[in-house]
């Protein structure tokens, strides 16, 4: 199946099934944003738990807060949120049609990427077992001819982006030919930045009205509560502070479904260590969030590590945790050693000393910070798409199963009566009543069980349990896994230890 067929399916299975529904949806929706469903908050709320429990529960070290979405504007202007948190924007004249400068050049490259991995995949065919990949791309003239192509855009793009120069952001897609998809044309007009906060206003009579943001980060919110969690928590450095919650950003590009949205959520950590020690500890967490991602099981193979060539201002080290999505590999998680610029910023516009004092070095300091970010819509969206699979079984049916890790699937156990008489209802009924305590469990008694079972790989749940005539005799039902579809018949007592959903 093509990829972009495969994700109109999967965005049309999430709206049928009711993973994600376009927001507003009865008023034609509203661009970038997008409404959690009835499994969608299940799965959602398993991926955030899942994350806590990795980040603060497992780290005695780490502790988390729940901070305002609005706060103090002055926050914003000393984070440079204000005056630097723009995309450069450029228009086609024909299509009237708005696009990130910097996006229309990285795909170009990314296209280039593609070209590559298709040498290498055909000439992995053609070798067998003798293929030699380090020397294939080292040696192979196409290869070598794409790699220097890239390798040119890459050091024109890197230096225009560190010159802030949009006059050569602009040539470079000029001299690159890249046209609108939708007019076709390089009728392009000059690149200009555009600033991504959304803004409005507090206070109830406009003049006394101060302007504020939608919090386009929850990082901020960490930052202005570091010394108030440092003297409450008693925490010894080095120590983190976690959250999960709400961002906003006025995205103008907004494809993709939930990979880019205008209102997301961040699971974020910032952990304050000595000045000196950053460096050690931005390897420390880059390894131990990669190791994370792979544990999770979706093929360690759709992970890569893009470190930044160009940092930030206010950074000493960054990469991205890379996810192999629907549409290549885009960012999942950024983690940056964001060096002590955050909180020396918000002591200088605060007046109040942001410091810690070291017992061991007898000194204070400003702490440096080391940044774990990753986007909870984006985590959802690498596990769905590689979760959703059209299959042709043995008999020549077709099924559509979600093999979401049975850990954070939406529901654990479907609860099948074989009938709707007989007293099996009632078996079911008692059944369910206990399992439900512990886990989310779906009851349902309509239709063939075989439909029933289709239902339920549909939206991802691991187990049927079904209840027949000899449940009623022996107390024993069917165990059905998702994935194998293999069964079994096991005592009512030990369905729940025959699932294991530990993590
Ligand atoms: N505090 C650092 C920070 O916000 P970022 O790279 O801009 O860094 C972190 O964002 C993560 O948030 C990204 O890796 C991505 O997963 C997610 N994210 C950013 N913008 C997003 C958007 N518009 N829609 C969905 N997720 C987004």
């Amino acid at each position: 199946m093509k990829q972009e067929d495969f994700f109109k399916n999967l965005v049309a299975h999430c709206k049928e099934y009711g993973f994600i529904f376009p927001s507003s949806e009865i008023y034609d929706g509203l661009s970038a944003v997008y409404d959690y469903g009835q499994l969608g908050v299940e799965l959602k709320n398993n991926i955030k738990q899942y994350w806590w429990k990795a980040m603060v529960q497992y780290n005695e070290n780490i502790v988390g807060i729940d901070s305002a979405i609005f706060m103090h504007p002055t926050i914003w202007k000393a984070s440079g949120h204000v005056d630097a948190f723009n995309d450069p924007l450029i228009d086609n004249k024909d299509s009237k049609k708005r696009y990130r400068a910097d996006v229309l050049i990285e795909d170009y490259m990314a296209k280039i990427e593609e070209k590559i991995a298709k040498e290498v995949e055909k000439a992995k065919k053609r070798f067998g077992e003798a293929f030699d990949e380090a020397q294939f791309t080292s040696t192979n003239p196409r290869v070598l001819k794409y790699k220097e192509e890239f390798a040119e855009i890459d050091k024109r793009y890197v230096k225009a982006l560190e010159d802030n120069n949009l006059a050569d952001i602009k040539q470079i897609i000029l001299d690159l030919g890249i046209v609108c998809p939708i007019s076709g044309t390089r009728n392009w007009t000059d690149v200009r930045q555009f600033n991504l906060m959304f803004s409005t206003q507090m206070g109830s009579v406009n003049e006394d009205a101060s302007t504020i943001y939608l919090r386009p980060e929850t990082a901020q919110g960490i930052f202005v509560n570091f010394l108030n969690v440092q003297k409450t928590g008693r925490m010894k450095i080095p120590f983190g502070i976690a959250q999960i919650g709400k961002a906003f950003r006025n995205e103008i590009i907004a494809r993709q479904f939930i990979f880019r949205m205008r209102e997301f959520e961040q699971m974020e950590m910032q952990f304050f260590v000595r000045p000196g020690t950053e460096l050690e500890w931005f390897k420390y967490w880059k390894e131990k969030r990669m190791q994370w991602h792979k544990a999770l099981g979706l093929g360690e193979e759709n992970y890569r590590f893009h470190d930044h060539e160009k940092l930030a201002h206010y950074a000493n080290a960054a990469t991205d945790i890379e996810f192999n999505f629907p549409f290549g590999f885009k960012e999942i998680e950024g983690i940056h050693s964001r060096t002590d610029f955050d909180l020396s910023a918000h002591q200088k516009y605060s007046g109040k000393k942001l410091q810690y004092f070291d017992y061991e070095l007898n000194e204070s300091y400003v702490p440096y910070v080391i940044e774990t970010s990753i986007g909870l819509d984006r985590m959802f969206l690498s596990i769905i798409s590689k979760a959703y699979k059209e299959e042709v079984l043995e008999d020549g049916s077709e099924r559509v199963v979600m093999s979401i890790p049975a850990f954070l699937a939406p529901y654990k156990f479907a609860i099948l009566p074989l009938t709707k008489k007989d007293g099996l209802p009632e078996k079911a009924r008692e059944i369910m009543d206990k399992l439900k305590m512990q886990f989310m469990c779906q009851y349902d008694e309509k239709d063939a069980i075989g439909k029933r079972y289709r239902r339920q790989d549909a939206i991802g749940t691991p187990y049927c349990i079904t209840i027949d005539y000899q449940t009623l005799e022996d107390n024993t039902v069917t165990i059905r896994e998702r994935d194998s579809m293999s069964q079994k018949r096991i005592n009512c007592n030990d369905i729940a230890a025959e699932a294991n959903f530990a993590f």
